[in-house]
């Protein structure tokens, strides 16, 4: 496959956007790029202290610097952070180089595999799965833009990379 477009994973929290990268990063040789482990090597810090101690906007505006820089290079397997392709500037500097994969999730598979965990400061609340519709109901249309909708909700992340190499391959 001597395609160079970057592999560009977006969707919902949880919706096994990093294993799914680190597995096809690892299939492809390549190399694999989180936004969200950027930010925290960058900083220092984790992304729920950077929210308490900054607030969102402040970390929104490293996400979109590090997307932007991603977007230039190319090879890469992108983990995009929940909130990245819901921003239209994000979205549209990763779709032009890169092959953007929507890893579609209910609200129900996000609260199951989230429940009980506190490293995702937007879910900290006391009704997540209320929360989780209300983000997930805006994002979605966003995610859609995406080139290609893949399902998510079985928790097999072999089936979703095989999917994804599948097309991939046709590029
Ligand atoms: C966020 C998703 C998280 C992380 C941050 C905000 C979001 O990434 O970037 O907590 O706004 O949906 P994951 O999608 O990897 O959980």
């Amino acid at each position: 496959m001597d395609n160079k477009k970057n592999i560009v994973l977006i969707g919902f929290m949880a919706s096994g956007k990093t294993e799914t990268s680190r597995e096809l990063a690892r299939r492809l040789g390549r190399e694999r790029v989180s936004t969200d482990e950027v930010i925290v090597k960058r900083e220092g810090r984790s992304i729920a202290d950077i929210f308490a101690q900054e607030g969102e906007p402040y970390f929104r505006r490293i996400e979109r610097e590090i997307v932007l820089a991603c977007a230039l290079d190319n090879n890469l397997v992108i983990d995009c952070g929940g909130g990245v392709a819901a921003d239209e500037v994000n979205f549209n500097a990763l779709n032009k180089t890169g092959i953007t994969f929507y890893l579609w999730t209910t609200p129900e598979a996000v609260f199951r595999r989230t429940k009980g965990k506190t490293d995702r400061p937007l879910l900290n609340v006391e009704n997540p799965l209320e929360k989780i519709k209300e983000l997930l109901a805006k994002r979605d249309p966003h995610y859609r833009k995406a080139q290609y909708l893949i399902d998510s909700n079985e928790d097999n992340i072999g089936r979703v990379v095989d999917e994804i190499l599948t097309i991939f391959s046709k590029h």
